[in-house]
C-alpha cells in the first residue's frame, strides 16, 4: 500500500501570471521563489514552494501534489498505480493522474529535511520571507457528486486515511499526518474544487490578516466560524480569479494513532459550533452568485 508524507503544493491556471503572483504576495503574504516562463512558484513559509500559478486559458486548479513517504520512490508509486489500474503520466520528478471526478493529483518524491529545515520554524533564519505570513499550506476541499467513490480512491489509490465522515455519504475528511484533514469532500451533487486552505498558525492572526484582505476589497462569505468537525477556526475568502475560495484557519484538531473514524451528524453543530451557516453562494461559482454575494443581496441567502 502506498504511503504519503504530506501535501506538497497546489497548482492553478490563471489569466495573468504577473497579476496573480502579485496578489499571492501582497494580499496573502506568500513569497515568490522563482519565475519560470509564465509560471510563478510561491512559498508560504520556509518550504521551497506551496503554490504554483501558470498563465493559462483555463482558470482554476490543475492538481494537488503530495509528497511520497520516504519508504516509497516514484518507481514504487508507478508500480502501485499499475497494480490498481490507474492511468498516469510519468515525468522526470513527478507522476500525474486524475481522481474519479477528473481532479488532478500529483505525486512528488519525499523532501528530506536538511540544513535549517531541521530547526523549528521559529528558530530558522530568513532574508526573504514577509511578516504576517501563514504557517503552511494545509488542505484542499472538493465538492463532489459521489463521496464514496472519492473516499475509496483517495484511500486506496492516493494513499490517504479516512479521518471522519459527515452524515454517512454527505461528506468525508481524509488525512496524512496528525492534522484532522489534508483533503475534504462535500457532497453537493456537482463536482467542483472548493478551496485551498492555509494554516495561519495562531488565531491571533485573524485581525491583521482578515482586515488586510478586506482592505484589498476581498469578501468573506463565511466566517470566522469554528467547525464542529476538525475543530478549526476558519474564514473563507472569495477568489474568483482561481475559481475557488481560499480558507484561512487555525487550531485544527490533531489526530493520534488511537483514532477511529467517526460519523458526525449532518447538522448545524458539525458545520459551525457558533451557529452561523454559509450563504447558498458558498457552494456556487457562477458570476451571478459572486456578484450577489459581494453586494449581500437577500436572494442568495434564501
Ligand atoms: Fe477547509
Amino acid at each position: 500500500m502506498i504511503k504519503l508524507s504530506d501535501i506538497d503544493h497546489v497548482k492553478f491556471g490563471v489569466k495573468d501570471v504577473d497579476e496573480s503572483s502579485n496578489s499571492w504576495q501582497v494580499e496573502f503574504g506568500l513569497t515568490e521563489r522563482t519565475r519560470e516562463g509564465r509560471e510563478s512558484y510561491l512559498a508560504v513559509n520556509y518550504e521551497p514552494y506551496s503554490i504554483v500559478v501558470e498563465e493559462s486559458e483555463e482558470v482554476g486548479i490543475q492538481y494537488a501534489a503530495y509528497n511520497l513517504h520516504p519508504d516509497f520512490s516514484l518507481e514504487d508509486a508507478e508500480q502501485h498505480l499499475k497494480a490498481v489500474g490507474v492511468d498516469y503520466i510519468r515525468s522526470a520528478n513527478a507522476i500525474d493522474f486524475v481522481d474519479p471526478e477528473n481532479n488532478g493529483v500529483r505525486y512528488v518524491p519525499f523532501r528530506p529535511r536538511a540544513g535549517q529545515d531541521v530547526y523549528p520554524i521559529a528558530s530558522r533564519l530568513t532574508n526573504s520571507l514577509h511578516p504576517g505570513r501563514y504557517r503552511k499550506l494545509g488542505h484542499v476541499n472538493y465538492l463532489t457528486a459521489d463521496v464514496n467513490s472519492m473516499v475509496d480512491f483517495y484511500v486506496n489509490v492516493v494513499g490517504q486515511e479516512l479521518t471522519d465522515r459527515l452524515g454517512g455519504d454527505a461528506g468525508a475528511f481524509l488525512r496524512i499526518g496528525p492534522d484532522h484533514h489534508v483533503n475534504a469532500l462535500v457532497n453537493t451533487g456537482t463536482p467542483h474544487f472548493h478551496h485551498v486552505a492555509f494554516d495561519m498558525g495562531d488565531w491571533g492572526m485573524v485581525p491583521t490578516t482578515f482586515d488586510h484582505l478586506a482592505q484589498h476589497g476581498r469578501v468573506f462569505p463565511w466566517g470566522p466560524v469554528r467547525h464542529g468537525i476538525g475543530g478549526n477556526l476558519a474564514g473563507y475568502v472569495r477568489t474568483p480569479e482561481l475559481d475557488c475560495f481560499i480558507e484561512l484557519y487555525a487550531d485544527m484538531e490533531q489526530i493520534d494513532e488511537f483514532h477511529e473514524p467517526r460519523d458526525f451528524p449532518d447538522d448545524r453543530h458539525s458545520s459551525s459550533v457558533w451557529g452561523m451557516l454559509p450563504p447558498r453562494s458558498y457552494f456556487r461559482f457562477d458570476e451571478e452568485s459572486i456578484a450577489m454575494e459581494r453586494e449581500s443581496l437577500r436572494g442568495i441567502y434564501e
